[in-house]
């Protein structure tokens, strides 16, 4: 998909894709090296274009599986060009996907990889959304939320392991990466 595509989808439907570009390969860089060497089973919550998708895949074992969640036709029409079977596509709302990680089909899941619009959800749904990926993670594994606000660290605080983040600049608006360990 060319860049100019995602920007005229990002801005006809801001509120849901909450982005004015795709993300950066800086940050996809960051998000890379939070996934541990072992980690085999990864889900991706708002994969867009599937710019994360394909670094992810490229760095996982060829028996590992990848999960890719999205709500925009368009965008979920981009991400099915993407050949590879270790690679399954749900099209559809991520809080609604994560109150069941069974359906995932994984024997666990190893990380959960985020850039949906947090803080466009309200407090009721991000607080559901973190719940349910918290207990559908495996003891060990990770989220990694990519963000224009640390909104949902005092959450993350609550409930995961370990937590830390870091600001890539190089990202348009630039991100936090956090990262929250079970
Ligand atoms: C900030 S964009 C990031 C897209 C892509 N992952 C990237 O890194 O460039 C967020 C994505 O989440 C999707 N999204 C937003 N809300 C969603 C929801 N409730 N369920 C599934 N996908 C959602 C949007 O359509 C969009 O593709």
């Amino acid at each position: 998909m060319r860049l100019i595509d995602f920007i005229k989808i990002a801005v006809k439907d801001y509120k849901k894709v909450g982005a004015v570009t795709i993300t950066s390969r800086h940050t996809v860089k960051r998000v890379l090296k939070g996934l541990k060497p072992e980690y085999k089973y990864i889900v991706e919550y708002g994969a867009g274009n599937g710019v994360i998708t394909q670094e992810i895949l490229k760095t996982i074992s060829s028996d590992g599986k990848m999960i890719a969640i999205e709500l925009n036709s368009r965008l979920f029409k981009e991400l099915s060009k993407i050949n590879d079977k270790r690679l399954k596509l749900i099209h559809g709302n991520v809080i609604e996907k994560s109150r069941d990680f069974s359906r995932f089909s994984l024997p666990r899941v190893d990380a959960v990889i985020s850039t949906l619009p947090l803080s466009l959800l309200n407090k009721a749904e991000r607080k559901e959304l973190i719940n349910n990926t918290y207990n559908g993670l495996a003891d060990g594994g990770r989220v990694i939320v990519c963000q224009y606000s640390l909104i949902i660290l005092p959450a993350f605080r609550k409930i995961f392991k370990k937590v830390k983040y870091s600001l890539e600049i190089r990202n348009l608006p630039p991100y936090f990466i956090i990262i929250g360990e079970k």
